[in-house]
């Protein structure tokens, strides 16, 4: 059990045994760590339904807990809080504990009740090159994804790729002008198509800027994008041939970038993989009454009257027989419900589609493809990354910022970045470009991370980049550094060893902080917001480096004295190490 809820239990039993409910034993990390570690609230609550001033409750509460020995002073305080200072036996027997955990989990339990956990988060779509719109899906995704699997709930991450839409018939025309003799346009075709790719990663990159330009320019391209949309979509054969090479081409791509950001996949399933449920579905919605025509359409109403704004029906089927993004989310969960029975989806997409998801889970809920008491169905949005001028960040020639032209950046950062530190400066090569990646990959990871996701944020390279502050680089290089020190340690026959009470006050503030790791991770899940972890990781990066300029670990006298300090370091990298893996974060070996 964590620190917290111990603490909490044993202030309920006090509760308790002075007549009152348990529930109001919670304690929190104290407000005024000058006077208390931590603190109980609850006899300001209790005091109404026990018609009882709350400084009288808090005060029989304190004379139960005094004596005990979790406690060196527990006083009352203001209107009736209850300031709990801890022993440092006690504190110690805690941190003791999480640094013998064998399990890798450092003392955080496996959650009781284990959910199903869907989160969608990338959302590229297919043959065109991702770009900085797409990065904060798959950084923020991830981590909640990681941290939701690490509490122990059942989680899959589906990247839904957008494979089914215009961008497939715009190419598909482009083509077709650019090659009209290939046998994907013969209609009379009837052999196998070829199984290599016509067009490699670097031809759609070049095809697809200018297609789509085309047809914004001129109405008759898109006319005859949107037919070839349609033929795809009816599947037509040699244009269903040549979309597969195009998802196929783009996958490996896809992949090749979604690696360098450390991002990893469990499903790869997009728009085109729900196309055979819609048809059913449709149907459905129309017998049962959900879907009603109107101008030619299929819509389902989703307005409900407590709105405070009007939100428009949810278009399910064009009056020209086309179904859109709506519809295909709609189908997207009736198969996830299908499939993988989830008690959540989450959904890591920008904020920009809230109006869409409002829709879209309204449509849900009020048709019964999602049960709204079994699946929560939940837009976990954020904010726009944006340049110094406060719009949507773009290149320096004002163009759209490329994802792998943006890794590419901070990784050139992250070498100048070490340079200027001395940094694996005669290490091989290879090690050196890959630490460089891990530096540039942590500072662009953090620096989203940082920011609770709601929020929009300033791109700022150098900022993002300096081995000082709040930012990913300070966090590895705190590691690295505790984990050398712990290899001269090794080196001079030195280990770790039982963890002592706190000699220092320093010292002990590491102790405190360690142990709110089990709260952070549960507060940071709950709330989807992986903002906590940095904060955590960053304070207590910043708390142990204040003990370890404080203390002399390798030229310790006491020997039992050193061994807890080479205990506690090791567990702080260890603890530093998951708070960073959690958030999709990874760490060198050394710098
Ligand atoms: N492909 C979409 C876009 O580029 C994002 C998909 C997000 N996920 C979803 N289930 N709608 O906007």
């Amino acid at each position: 059990m964590s620190l917290k809820k111990t603490l909490s239990s044993i202030v309920a039993g006090a509760f308790e045994a002075a007549g009152y409910d348990g529930k109001y034993g919670d304690v929190v990390v104290s407000q005024r760590r000058d006077l208390a570690d931590y603190q109980c609230n609850g006899a300001l609550p209790a005091a109404k339904p026990y018609k009882k001033n709350p400084r009288q409750i808090a005060e029989e509460v304190v004379d139960n807990l005094s004596g005990h020995e979790a406690f060196t002073d527990v006083s009352l305080a203001g209107p009736g809080f209850i300031n709990l200072r801890l022993s440092d036996e006690f504190l110690a027997s805690f941190v003791s504990k999480m640094a013998e955990d064998g399990s890798g989990r450092m003392g955080v339990d496996l959650v009781e009740t284990p959910q199903m956990v869907l989160v969608d988060y990338g959302g590229p779509n297919v043959a065109k090159p991702l770009h900085i719109g797409h990065l904060r899906a798959p950084v923020i995704g991830e981590s909640i994804k990681r941290l939701s699997r690490f509490l122990g709930h059942d989680t899959l991450g589906d990247i839904h790729m957008g494979d089914w839409g215009l961008q497939m018939g715009q190419i598909i025309t482009e083509l077709k002008y650019r090659d009209p003799d290939m046998v994907y346009f013969d209609p009379h075709f009837e052999g196998e198509y070829p199984a290599e790719s016509p067009v490699t990663i670097e031809d759609l990159e070049e095809i697809y800027p200018i297609a789509s330009g085309k047809c914004k320019a001129d109405p008759e391209w898109m006319a005859a994008a949107q037919e070839a949309t349609a033929d795809l979509q009816n599947g037509r054969p040699g244009y269903i041939a040549l979309w597969r090479h195009f998802v196929d081409v783009s996958k490996v791509d896809l992949k090749k970038n979604y690696d360098k950001l450390e991002v990893e996949f469990d499903l790869w399933l997009g728009e085109s993989d729900v196309q055979d449920l819609i048809p059913k579905m449709v149907e459905q919605l129309v017998d049962e009454g959900h879907a009603v025509r109107s101008d030619g359409a299929l819509v389902v109403p989703v307005a409900q009257e407590d709105d405070k704004k009007e939100i428009a029906p949810l278009m399910l089927v064009k009056s020209n027989e086309s179904v859109g993004y709506g519809t295909t989310d709609l189908a997207t969960i009736l198969m996830r419900v299908r499939d993988q029975n989830p008690d959540a989806i989450l959904y890591v997409v920008d904020g920009r589609q809230q109006y869409h998801f409002r829709q879209v889970f309204r449509a849900a809920y009020k048709s019964g493809i999602a049960d709204q008491e079994k699946v929560s169905l939940e837009h976990n949005y954020f904010g726009t990354v944006n340049g110094k001028d406060g719009k949507p960040f773009k290149t320096r020639e004002g163009g759209v910022m490329r994802l792998e032209d943006l890794i590419e950046m901070v990784v050139e950062k992250a070498y100048e970045r070490m340079a200027e530190i001395d940094a694996a400066a005669d290490y091989p090569p290879e090690e050196r470009a890959e630490i460089a990646r891990q530096v540039g990959i942590a500072a662009l990871k953090f620096a989203d991370l940082v920011n609770h996701r709601t929020g929009d944020y300033v791109f700022d390279l150098d900022r993002f980049s300096s081995f000082e502050g709040r930012t990913g680089p300070y966090l590895l290089y705190a590691v690295v550094r505790t984990r050398s020190i712990l290899r001269k340690a090794a080196e001079q026959g030195l280990t770790a060893g039982k963890i002592l009470p706190a000699a220092s006050e320093a010292e002990r503030e590491v102790y405190m902080k360690l142990l709110e790791l089990p709260e952070t991770l549960e507060y940071a899940f709950e709330t989807r917001a992986p903002n906590h972890l940095c904060d955590f990781a960053y304070n207590l990066a910043t708390l142990f480096n204040r003990f370890y300029r404080e203390h002399h670990i390798l030229t310790e006298s006491d020997k039992a004295r050193q061994a807890s300090w080479l205990g506690l370091s090791r567990l702080t990298a260890d603890v530093l190490t998951l708070t960073l893996d959690l958030l999709g974060i990874s760490v060198p070996e050394r710098m």
